[in-house]
């Protein structure tokens, strides 16, 4: 039996941080072992919120050099940039003519950006319409994301139902992939909002990249709740139950084992061991980026070849895109 198709990206907009990684790329690196699998670096989406010129290339072979030293491995997956493979472009117009104004209207991301301040562009508002393609191109099975993307999972679900009553059966309804633990990791100066790079203080996140001192630092002058214990309690304690997550998913130890692990010791001490947990976990991700950060060419010949793999199967399925709708040739 074939394989089913795993899709997902992430997009070059500065540092990625330890959200992106519990709640996405971690997932990625497992999912290729069993699945064909499709991981890109959304520069499209990137670009919805004004970027650098001089920067973006940069920012986008750092994704790469990350994926690539989290574990992903090009001989298992399919790892290219977005951009490169004009059929998500074109998947995304003939999307778009299914998609109600309204219905975009409604997403939650586009109604918090603007509320953040970013201009309402068009390419914003028509964001989840490009992910639709990106996922639908590939005619994806599942789709790997924190939790903050779902509804825009649900949304490519949507439209591929509505192209198939309209053209004819053509697409699966791809189901998103979350965690049950570090769907949705949280600030550590706020757990009341999530984990953002577009977060004001650096303080709120942990960035793959920061040094060790860094690290121990976010961690050490990370929000608590009242009280000493250590106990997963997200409405009571939405604090220290967003550091058991963390703890959890990074040191693959079940929450309930840390409760009993740390029942009766102070915050103090776990947060001390935590920041220890997390400085063995990233200087081992970090030691990888550094290698392959030298050498740009290998990062480029295997973007290269997975462009190359990926448009194969993009071209396959928007040649059938078109005859369905009727266009000639
Ligand atoms: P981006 O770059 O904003 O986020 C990349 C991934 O990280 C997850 N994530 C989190 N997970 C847990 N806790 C957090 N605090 C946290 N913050 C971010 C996101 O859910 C995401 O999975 N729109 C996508 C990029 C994209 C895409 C696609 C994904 C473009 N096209 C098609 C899947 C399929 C995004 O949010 O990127």
């Amino acid at each position: 039996m074939a394989k089913e198709i795993v899709v997902s990206g992430v997009r070059p907009t500065g540092e990625l941080h330890l959200g992106n990684y519990l709640g996405a790329i971690k997932q990625f690196v497992e999912l290729q072992d069993k699945y064909k699998t499709f991981f890109f670096i959304a520069d499209l989406h990137a670009i919805t919120e004004p970027q650098d010129p001089k920067k973006l290339g940069r920012q986008i072979l750092e994704v790469a050099a990350l994926y690539l030293a989290c574990g992903l491995d090009p001989k298992k997956t399919t790892l290219f940039i977005q951009s490169q493979i004009s059929e998500h472009l074109e998947l995304s117009h003939i999307l778009g003519t299914l998609t109600p104004v309204g219905e975009l209207n409604r997403m939650t991301q586009y109604k918090e950006k603007i509320q953040e301040g970013q201009p309402a562009n068009f390419g914003l508002f028509a964001y989840p319409v490009l992910m639709a393609a990106d996922i639908l191109v590939y005619n994806a099975d599942a789709v790997p994301v924190g939790e903050d993307q779902r509804q825009h999972l649900e949304f490519a679900r949507t439209i591929a139902r509505k192209f198939n009553s309209r053209y004819g059966k053509m697409f699966r309804e791809p189901k998103a992939l979350t965690q049950k633990t570090g769907a949705r990791l949280m600030g550590l100066d706020d757990p009341s909002k999530k984990m953002s790079k577009s977060a004001k203080s650096p303080d709120n996140y942990i960035g793959l990249l920061d040094n060790s001192d860094e690290i121990r630092r976010k961690i050490r002058v990370a929000v608590t709740d009242s009280g000493r214990e250590i106990k997963y309690d997200s409405d009571r304690k939405p604090a220290i139950s967003n550091l058991l997550s963390i703890y959890s998913l990074i040191a693959n130890f079940p929450i309930p084992e840390l409760e009993k692990k740390y029942k009766d010791r102070g915050y103090a001490e776990f947060k001390k061991d935590l920041g220890e947990v997390l400085v063995q976990k990233l200087s081992s991700i970090q030691k990888q980026y550094r290698a392959l950060a030298k050498n740009q060419q290998k990062i480029k010949k295997i973007l290269e070849d997975g462009a190359k793999e990926a448009r194969k199967t993009a071209g396959k399925t928007m040649s059938e895109v078109r005859r369905k709708i009727g266009f000639l040739g």
